[in-house]
This record gives structure tokens, C-alpha cells and sequence, in this order.
């Protein structure tokens, strides 16, 4: 797997999920790690608590900005939508693969010529069961509609690279350390698994912002994670 590896945003692999309920929080937990080489994933909850300030503001301080909007809707209203998160400056935006091939292509038509990238959600890793078919079958057609890459979980990785080719972006959530807690996640896996099974780039939010010491835990991760992509 080691050889096929798609370009990230600034080339970082790790973008840390900024779950937090506003800016002000956010921002003193990102103080809390040591001068990490990573981005940041802003989601639903501090985009809906804070706006496009969040963006342009992590933007301006020069952080690589993945916005997890996971769009849903109509071709015409994700397009939109997207033009609208493009010109804020995401490095990344998500659309729901469930959205369509027509809803995946709108998102990639909004972006055009801009910095953003489309990645598309497959199945959340919050869903338990053998989602492995339906994960693949989601990741080929929105490749097929343009999406830059995919989210998806570690245990389908692989089966998702192989599918798509090296092209593609592989983003997966749903890491944990192998001794800590799963909290909602179902699919989960360790750093080091991430990095053997053809992730491109992790995303951190609890194993970092929830440990003791968020910058130990943060450098583990990336080291298992290098370990992983070299093994
Ligand atoms: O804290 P934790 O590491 O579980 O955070 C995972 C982050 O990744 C959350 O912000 C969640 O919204 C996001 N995500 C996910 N599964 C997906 C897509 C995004 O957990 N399929």
C-alpha cells in the first residue's frame, strides 16, 4: 500500500476534528498542542455555533481547512452551497455519496477552479454492519462523478483503494487508540491500521481532545500512523 498514496492539502495527514461549540473553545484547545503540523476539520456543529468566520479565520492563521458540511440535497442547492464554501477558502468540503452521482457532480461543479476539494462520504462511521459493498459501490460512483476522494472507514480502506485507484483521496475518521474509549463509533481502528490499509490523512477529535495530554496523544498517533505506512 505504501507507494500509493494521494497528495493532502499542504501534504499534512492528520486534520483535527474541531467538535467544540465555538471558536473561542476551539481555539484554546488548538493551543493546547505544540506546534503540530496538521489541519483542521470544522463540522457541523462549530460551523453552524460560528459560520463562515471559522473558516476564513483558520484560513488566515494559515491552518489547512477541512469544512464537513456532508451536503445532502438537491444538485442545484449543493452546487451552491459549495461555490459558497469554495469561496470561503476550504482546503476540503464533504458531500453525502448518498446525495447521488448528480448531487456529487453539483458539489465538484461549484468548486470548480477553485482551491476546494470534493470529498465524498460513503457510510458513516457511526453505522455498524457489513457496510463494505455498499461503501465500495458509493465510493466508485461518486469517483465516477468527479469527487476528489472519499471518507471512509479504515475497514474499508483498502477495498475502497483498490477500487478507485491512487488517484483518489482516502480521509478516514473514526480512529482510536487501541486501549481507548469508542464512545458513538462503530468502525473504528488504530492510527497505525490507518496508515497499512491506504488512508491518506486521519481525522482526530476524541483520541486527541479527550487524552490527558492532547500533544503526546497527538504525536503517537502520527508516529503509529508513519509507522503504518511504511509497514
Ligand atoms: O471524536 P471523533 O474522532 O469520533 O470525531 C470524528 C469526526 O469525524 C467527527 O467530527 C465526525 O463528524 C466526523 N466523521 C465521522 N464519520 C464520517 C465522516 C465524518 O466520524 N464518516
Amino acid at each position: 500500500m505504501s507507494g500509493l498514496r494521494a497528495r493532502t492539502p499542504g501534504g499534512v495527514r492528520v486534520f483535527l476534528a474541531l467538535d467544540f461549540e465555538n471558536l473561542r473553545e476551539a481555539r484554546a484547545e488548538l493551543r493546547r498542542l505544540g506546534g503540530a503540523r496538521c489541519g483542521v476539520k470544522v463540522g457541523l456543529e462549530l460551523f453552524t455555533a460560528a459560520g463562515p468566520a471559522a473558516v476564513k479565520g483558520f484560513r488566515k492563521d494559515g491552518w489547512r481547512v477541512f469544512l464537513d458540511l456532508k451536503l445532502h440535497d438537491i444538485p442545484r442547492t449543493i452546487e451552491r452551497a459549495a461555490a459558497a464554501a469554495a469561496a470561503l477558502g476550504a482546503d476540503l468540503l464533504t458531500v453525502h455519496a448518498a446525495a447521488g452521482p448528480d448531487g456529487v457532480a453539483a458539489a465538484v461543479a461549484g468548486v470548480k477552479a477553485t482551491r476546494t476539494r470534493i470529498l465524498a462520504v460513503t457510510v458513516l462511521t457511526s453505522q455498524g454492519g457489513d457496510v463494505g459493498a455498499e461503501a465500495e459501490r458509493r465510493a466508485r460512483e461518486a469517483v465516477g462523478a468527479g469527487a476528489h476522494g472519499l471518507i471512509c472507514s479504515v475497514d474499508e480502506a483498502s477495498r475502497i483503494r483498490r477500487a478507485v485507484g491512487p488517484g483518489a483521496l482516502i480521509v478516514t475518521p473514526g480512529i482510536r487508540f487501541a486501549e481507548g474509549a469508542v464512545h458513538d463509533q462503530k468502525r473504528v481502528a488504530t492510527p497505525d491500521r490507518a496508515g497499512r490499509e491506504g488512508s491518506d490523512a486521519m481525522v482526530l477529535g476524541r483520541a486527541v481532545f479527550g487524552a490527558p495530554d492532547p500533544t503526546v496523544a497527538l504525536r503517537k498517533a502520527q508516529k503509529l500512523f508513519n509507522m503504518g505506512l511504511k509497514s
